[in-house]
Parts: C-alpha cells; structure tokens; sequence
C-alpha cells in the first residue's frame, strides 16, 4: 500500500492543487448529513473534468487505493462517505449544464450539477424536470444517478432512471465509456446507463448525463387531507391515482411527525386539532386542477379536515409539513433511516406494526414514518439508538422481507444495508452482480466497501 506522501504527489500530478488535505475542509466530506456514518481520508480530489477524473481513477488503479465517489454529500446510507480510508472523489466541479434542447425536450448535465439548478433552467426553457426532493439545493446529478434517486414526483414520471438517456462515466479501468447523443430509440446492445444508474459508485463514476425533460404544469393545487387511519388515507390515495392523470405527489405523515416538525420550525399545524394520519397531494397540470381535486376529494370516505392551497407561498408552506420531517428528526441525534417499500396492500398494516418491532427491542426508541404514499415507499426512521447499535435495523428490515418489500426504495443500500441484500435479493443475483462489479471494476477501486455483502455474506 503506497504512503500518504505517494497518493497525495501521485493525485497532484493529475489535479494539481484541487487535492485537498487540510483537516478541516476534508472533514466536511468525511461525514454524512445524518452524522451516523463518519469516515476518514488522506485526501479529497476535485477533479474539473472528464479527462481528469479518468486521470484520477487510472492513479488510484495504479496505486491500489479504494475511493468513494460524492456529490452534494446528502446521502443517507453511508455510501458516499469514506468509511475505509478510501480517497474521497467530489465530483462538485464538473458544473457543466449544456443549453436545453428544446427540440428533444432534452439536456446534458455535469455530474455537479444541483437539482435546483436543473430545475432551474429546465424552467426557463418552458419544460421541467420530472425529479424533485427536498434537498434539492444540494444533490447533485452524478448523485442522482448513482443512486438511482425517486423523490415525490416518481408516481408521476418514475425515478431518475426512467428519465436516464444516456450517461457519460469512467469505469474502473479508468476507461471512459460516453454515450448521450439522447436518441429515444437505440437498440444497440447493453443498456450501460440503467446499469450504472442506481450502482452506488461500485461500477462506474457518473460525469455526466443525458436527462429527458417533462411538460412544464404551471397550475398547481396542494391538498393536506386529515384521515383517522393510514388505512384510510391510503385508500384515498389510489382514488386520487385512479381518478386524476395530473396527480404529482401523493404523501403521507403522522401526527408524531406533524407534532415535531412545528416545534422544530416553529410551524401552526394545518388545523386546530392534530389527526392521526395526513396525506398530502399535489395535482399540476395546463389549466386550473382545483375542482377536478375537489371533486375527487368529494369522492374519498373519511376524511376528516382539508386544506386546500393555490398560491405559491401558502402551497410551499403546506409541503413544508411534509419535508422538514428530515430536519425535524435530525434535531434528536443522528437517526436510523430505514427506506424501505412495501406492496401497497400491506402498508397500512406495515406502518401500523412498526413501531410495536421497533420497541420491543429499542424500548426507549421512537419511530418516526412518513413517505410517499403513491408509490409504497415509508421512510421509517428510528431515533434514540446509538448509530453502531443495528439490532432495530435487523428487525425492521427482516420485517419489510417477510412482507415480501425492499429493504431500499430510493436511498439505496450504501454501507447501512449490505450484509441485509440477500433479503430482498436472491443468491443468484448477487453472483451476477458481483461478476458485473469484477467485469467494469477489476481492481475493487470504485466504492469497493458498500452495495455487495462483504465476501462470504
Ligand atoms: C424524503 O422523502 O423526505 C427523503 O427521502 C429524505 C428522508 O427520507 O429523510
Ligand atoms: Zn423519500
């Protein structure tokens, strides 16, 4: 293994002073935004470009060192933090955002580029981008697509795999592999861009991406619709899903989280009384969707309050409840984030269960849910457990398994969840992706301590 000096003079030969070794300004990488996951490193390496992050990973290759790819750093699995001394690989600078192909619908992406950003100038060409979360000023693309992000808009136009058309990455090897012509249709072999989406780094590191655009909706109306049982709110989501095509979130919280999020922010609650179930959705389409909300809603049992809101601000304020859960929970130490989807008859009773798993072997624990209603995916999220401690992990997970779920719905598996893939993945599968992972990673370089089990799991 080569000495700090090396892999330090060794990166600078291909990045020059973009290789980064005070302690604090590498500490900021080191560290995930949940600060469950704490690494180390000898250094972080800013490449500018595609060339010179090939450069990087032909070093490392060279040398024998692991490094972790980042971006915005907003992960929540631990996969984009160097847990093993890796070298930290940021790919922040490659900022390139090509003009809009308004023709295609179309647009080119550096892997730095952030959600905000993209949305942004989607915007202003007339068209939108089809994925959006709440931390959105700081994800980036390359993040996006390295883990296949979803977010409150996948029922609508599915996550960002579904809007992939192409993907310019650098493979273990250091070779470069660029496709992003954008054509619809272009059945010629291997479908490199799915593949590498959503692999955490472990195969290729994403540059850039060819991103297809949606309609831009400009008139929008959410709802906060107050339900007596998660059973009940659910039921009322697929009336929404049934009865409106220009549906665009359909979100779920409880009162717990309702209740922690106003004292954290310092919100009213939507009503004057707390209910025990929420469910917020957003309709956005050419023309004012409110009656054809209205008369869905008029549809729905149970319902026990509504609030309705058009304008900007007072809708912003209304998905406020629903976003600052993350925030709000981060306030109470570092969480357990369990992502996990469920088919959606057995949510309710999932959600419903939950808690009880949790407590009878965490008793001083809270569980936290909330999520996107419209597509299965709960974020159970577990407060209160020292972050090393994963028997409550073991149990929700082993849960979510005997539900017939996925122990990852959007934030995938990172270091949190590897030695639990075999429940949602078979042996068999796992060899294939340890085959791929040896075929476009020969020497172990990208990611090489998250997604797969450690040898022998
Ligand atoms: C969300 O849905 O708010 C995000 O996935 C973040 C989180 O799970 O905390
Ligand atoms: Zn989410």
């Amino acid at each position: 293994m080569a000495s700090n000096r090396v892999i330090v003079d060794r990166l600078r030969e291909v990045v020059g002073p973009q290789v980064i070794v005070d302690r604090d300004v590498v500490a900021s990488y080191t560290t995930d935004w949940t600060r469950r996951f704490e690494g180390r490193s000898v250094a972080v390496v800013r490449p500018a470009s595609t060339e010179e992050v090939a450069g990087v990973v032909a070093a490392c290759r060279e040398l024998g060192v692991a490094l972790v790819p980042q971006g915005g750093n907003t992960g929540l699995v631990g996969g984009g933090v160097p847990l093993h001394d890796e070298v930290v690989l940021s790919l922040r600078r490659l900022q390139t955002l090509e003009p809009i192909d308004t023709l295609a619908g179309q647009v080119t992406a550096g892997a730095g580029v952030v959600l905000s950003a993209l949305h942004q100038a989607a915007r202003a060409a007339g068209w939108a981008y089809g994925v959006d979360f709440a931390s959105r000023d700081s994800a980036t693309v390359g993040g996006m697509v390295a883990t296949n992000a979803g977010g409150t808009h996948v029922l609508r136009y599915g996550d960002t795999r579904a809007q992939l058309l192409g993907l310019e990455a650098v493979l273990g090897t250091g070779s470069v592999v660029s496709h992003l012509g954008g054509l619809v249709k272009d059945n010629t072999g291997y479908h490199l861009p799915g593949l590498v989406c959503g692999s955490e780094g472990t195969l290729a590191v994403v540059t850039a991406a060819r991103l297809h655009l949606v309609p831009a909706m400009p008139c929008r109306t959410v709802a906060v619709l107050a339900f007596p049982t998660v059973s009940h709110a659910l039921d009322a989501s697929a009336v929404f899903r049934r009865s409106l095509p220009a549906l665009e979130a359909s979100e779920l919280f409880l009162s717990s989280g309702l209740e922690l999020v106003c004292s954290v922010t310092g919100m009213r609650a939507p009503f004057s009384g707390l209910h025990p179930v929420y469910l917020l959705v957003e309709v956005a389409d050419h023309a004012d969707p409110t009656e054809a909300l209205a008369e869905a809603t008029s549809s729905v049992d149970h319902v026990i309050e509504v609030v309705v809101a058009t304008d900007p601000s007072r809708r912003a304020e209304l998905w406020r409840y629903r976003e600052a859960h993350t925030e709000a929970i981060n306030t109470l130490g570092p969480p357990h984030k369990l992502d996990v989807a469920l088919p959606l008859g057995s949510l309710a009773e999932f959600i419903d269960r939950v808690p009880e798993t949790v407590q009878a072997i965490a008793p001083a624990a809270r569980t936290w849910l909330f999520g996107h209603a419209g597509d299965g995916n709960v974020h159970v999220n577990v407060s209160g457990l020292p972050p090393d401690d994963d028997r409550v992990d073991e149990g929700v997970l082993r849960m979510v398994g005997d539900f017939g779920g996925s122990i990852s719905a959007e934030h995938g598996i990172g270091a949190a969840k590897r030695r639990w893939l075999y429940l949602s993945r078979t042996t068999d599968e796992i060899s294939a992706f340890r085959a791929l992972k040896r075929a476009l990673d020969p020497d172990g370089v990208l990611n090489p301590n998250v997604l797969l089990p450690t040898d022998g799991a």
